[in-house]
């Protein structure tokens, strides 16, 4: 089957599925500012005036992330990836957040009643201060090819990564291909409780796609539903 063919047939019911998805978004909201209400003004607005505008020798990266630090916007992209995998109608869960940057996501989810833990590498002076105001736990490692994750102590319902940048990023010349991220996904599996899931919500890194035929073939044979950037693995078997 040609890839762009498989594209057009996975997109087909995007649409209807994206306009469910914003319904039911407003049929179960999670409201924004009793989440800023927990965030101390104070110290953001500090951190705004220093690490807002990072001096010219500073690394790209941290002119990059500068952005995460419009506190609003990036609680209402995370608000809105709550609600997507339903995190705010469900029983506590053990989530860990593959490259979790400034840890919005999980500072969402565990106001939802979750249990987050966040693995990035650190060293982003935005994100390291982010992630200390939003209360979140994280521990610095750095996710390689073909290299299986460290013991995390626990096991995990949700394991997610947004934006992802850990397969090769702006940054970098090469990018993992099918066989890296079967490793990953077969390492995650790993850490699942029984009904667990993996979800990705992947950047265009690929010569502006999400993935190529190959690493898609790799998601679709593991019966994942893919939707664009958005990647959810079928649950873990008991
Ligand atoms: C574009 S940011 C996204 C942050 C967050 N997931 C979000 O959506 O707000 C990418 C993050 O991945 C982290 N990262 C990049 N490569 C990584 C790796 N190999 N292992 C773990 N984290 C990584 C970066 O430090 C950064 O925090």
């Amino acid at each position: 089957m040609k890839f762009s063919y498989k594209i057009r047939k996975l997109f087909q019911p995007l649409t209807y599925r994206r306009s469910w998805r914003r319904i039911r978004r407003v049929l179960h909201p999670i409201p924004l500012l009793p989440l800023l209400a927990k965030v101390d003004q104070k110290r953001l607005s500090q951190l705004q005036a220093e690490l807002g505008n990072p001096p010219p020798d500073a690394p790209p990266s941290w002119r990059h992330y500068a952005k995460y630090l419009d506190l609003e916007k990036y609680l209402r992209l995370n608000i809105r990836r709550v609600q997507d995998l339903n995190l705010h109608q469900t029983s506590s869960k053990e989530i860990l957040d593959l490259g979790c940057g400034g840890g919005f996501f999980l500072f969402v989810a565990q106001d939802q009643g979750h249990r987050g833990l966040g693995i990035d590498t650190g060293g982003i002076p935005v994100f390291d201060e982010l992630i200390d105001l939003l209360g979140v736990e994280r521990m610095l490692y750095r996710v390689e090819a073909d290299e299986p994750m460290p013991d995390l102590g626990r096991k995990f319902d949700l394991i997610t990564a947004f934006s992802t940048a850990f397969h090769g990023g702006k940054d970098n010349s090469w990018r993992w291909g099918a066989k890296e991220w079967e490793f990953l996904i077969d390492d995650l599996e790993k850490h699942l409780k029984p009904g667990g899931q993996i979800f990705f919500g992947l950047n265009p890194a690929y010569a502006g796609e999400y993935y190529t035929p190959e690493i898609l073939d790799v998601f679709l044979r593991r019966g994942a539903e893919v939707e664009r950037e958005n990647v959810l693995f079928p649950a873990k078997a008991a």
